[in-house]
């Protein structure tokens, strides 16, 4: 294992995502030992002035309590507060580096062994560069103390593919692609992950998975609340960039992909790369974009907003296993409901004695959120005399077969890997580039007004249009049972 000093910068520490997310998943996987407390050192890093107290203070209102724990104990906040620094800084200047380097080295110089330092970019992407140059210039890990430099950067990872080569291109100068930590905080979760395990460890999905027996597979995507002040953020980036682009890719590549060779990250990341490349170019007939009513009186949204808040959209894998199965991906906000799942529908049963047809077919449902459960639907025969068939469910229900064990959040569980040097979990450069590839054209339509998002109600589910697009790919409401998620 690796000795010395272990120092966390979060840039851009005053920022939402620093608050909501970056702090409290440190604070978590500190309480849980999973850190090493006694070489750990936590640097915030922003523009605004604020002594180490005043910068603590501000976290503290962003702490929960563990899962499973009702009350947040000061013991553990005020052990995690101890570890926190402020240093201030504009993040194209070298006098702030310079700063913070001499704070992380102070630090190093007193701990004996290597010296390892991960930059957290809680930033928006159009100051990767600048910080980039600024860590390689001033900040970089001792060499003569051995260790490494990493960094963690978040999407938006550009804007379409040509901005997004270009910033990848401007960080590649400096640092190399093992240096590299692209965060998909779905790649964290849980349910995502067990998607290796289900697919590579099951016999009985082997021989099914594939054109032969699948009609079509969703994965989708709902909020149940629109963009709620981050409107015009929101709209520079729209749906298919905030969701699509990153997060339901992801899930696909874990869905379609072949075997990789064996567990290793590089592995598993050839084998993403793969399906993305046998990605087909999107049909316009197979895509149906949408903005819910109300998101442009966000003052901050232009009145003539095209920026879509919902996209449903037929992606085609062309390769042996997927040839024929449309993969609809759904996202949207502001909608009926709030959750994401997967489900792989299979094709009717040939020669169907029993009319099961009118019940629906056999799904294999995974729900990553909220209340993770996996499901099989199956038709069987209903108890009692007559032979009469119903859909029911073999259902492995998170919350009650693993009352005991608590789900890691996505982010304690990536930030983990970023120290521990573990690569899967994060988008290759490679990866990055094809899913721009895909997306890019028919952004650049959307941008320039050629398609144009057609207007739906908050709290609907989402344009008609998009439901009758994926009965028209193939996909068929199962009707007779409702799926109630345990309390
Ligand atoms: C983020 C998007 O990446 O994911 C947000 O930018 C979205 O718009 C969020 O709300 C959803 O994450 P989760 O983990 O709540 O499903």
């Amino acid at each position: 294992p690796e000795t010395g000093c272990l120092s966390i910068i979060v840039l851009g520490a005053s920022g939402d995502l620093a608050k909501k997310k970056t702090f409290p998943a440190l604070f978590h996987l500190h309480r849980q030992g999973f850190l090493e407390s006694d070489v750990l050192h936590i640097f915030g890093y922003a523009r605004s002035k604020m002594s180490d107290n005043e910068m603590r203070d501000r976290l503290r209102g962003y702490l929960t309590p563990c899962q499973g724990c009702e009350v947040l104990r000061e013991e553990d906040v005020s052990k995690f507060m101890e570890l926190i620094k402020y240093v201030s800084g504009s993040y194209d200047a070298e006098e702030g580096f310079l700063l913070l380097d001499k704070e992380i080295s102070a630090v190093e110089d007193s701990t004996e062994g290597s010296s390892r330092r991960l930059f957290y970019f809680a930033l928006p992407p159009s100051v990767y560069p600048p910080v980039c140059k600024m860590i390689k210039s001033f900040c970089m890990s001792k060499s003569d103390k051995g260790g490494w430099t990493r960094i963690v950067v978040e999407k938006p990872f550009g804007r379409d593919l040509d901005s997004a080569e270009a910033l990848s291109t401007q960080i590649g100068e400096l640092f190399d692609e093992s240096q590299i930590y692209r965060i998909d905080h779905y790649l964290g979760k849980e349910l995502v992950q067990n998607l290796l395990v289900l697919r590579f460890a099951n016999r009985l999905f082997l021989p099914l998975w594939n054109h032969e027996n699948i009609s079509n597979v969703q994965i989708v995507f709902k909020e149940d609340f629109g963009t709620e002040g981050r409107g015009g953020y929101f709209n520079q980036y729209g749906i298919i960039r905030d969701i699509l682009q990153n997060h339901l890719l992801q899930v696909l590549c874990l869905v379609a992909m072949e075997k990789p060779v064996s567990l290793k990250p590089e592995h598993i990341r050839d084998a993403k790369v793969k399906v993305l490349q046998s990605i087909l170019p999107i049909n316009d007939e197979e895509v149906v974009i949408g903005q819910y009513e109300g998101y442009k009186d966000d003052p901050t949204v232009p009145k003539d907003s095209n920026t879509p808040t919902f996209a449903t959209m037929v992606l085609r894998i062309h390769n042996e296993r997927w040839e024929g199965v449309p993969f609809i991906l759904k996202a949207g906000k502001s909608l009926n409901s709030k959750k994401a799942e997967i489900r792989v529908q299979f094709k009717d049963v040939p020669g169907d004695i029993f009319k099961s047809k009118k019940l629906g077919r056999n799904e294999f449902v995974i729900r990553l959120q909220p209340s993770e459960a996996i499901y099989l639907k199956l038709t069987v025969k209903e108890p009692g005399l007559e032979m009469k068939t119903a859909l029911s469910e073999l259902d492995l229900s998170y919350r009650q077969r693993y009352q005991d064990v608590v789900i890691p959040e996505a982010y304690e569980r990536l930030i983990l890997d970023t120290i521990r040097g573990d690569q899967q979990h994060f988008v290759r450069r490679d990866e990055l580039k094809v899913a721009w590839e895909i997306f890019t054209p028919y952004l650049h339509k959307i941008d320039k007004n050629e398609v144009h998002s057609v207007p739906y109600k908050p709290g609907s589910r989402g344009p008609v249009e998009a439901d009758k697009l994926a009965e028209k790919v193939g996909y068929v409401q199962t009707h007779g049972y409702v799926w109630i998620p345990p309390t």
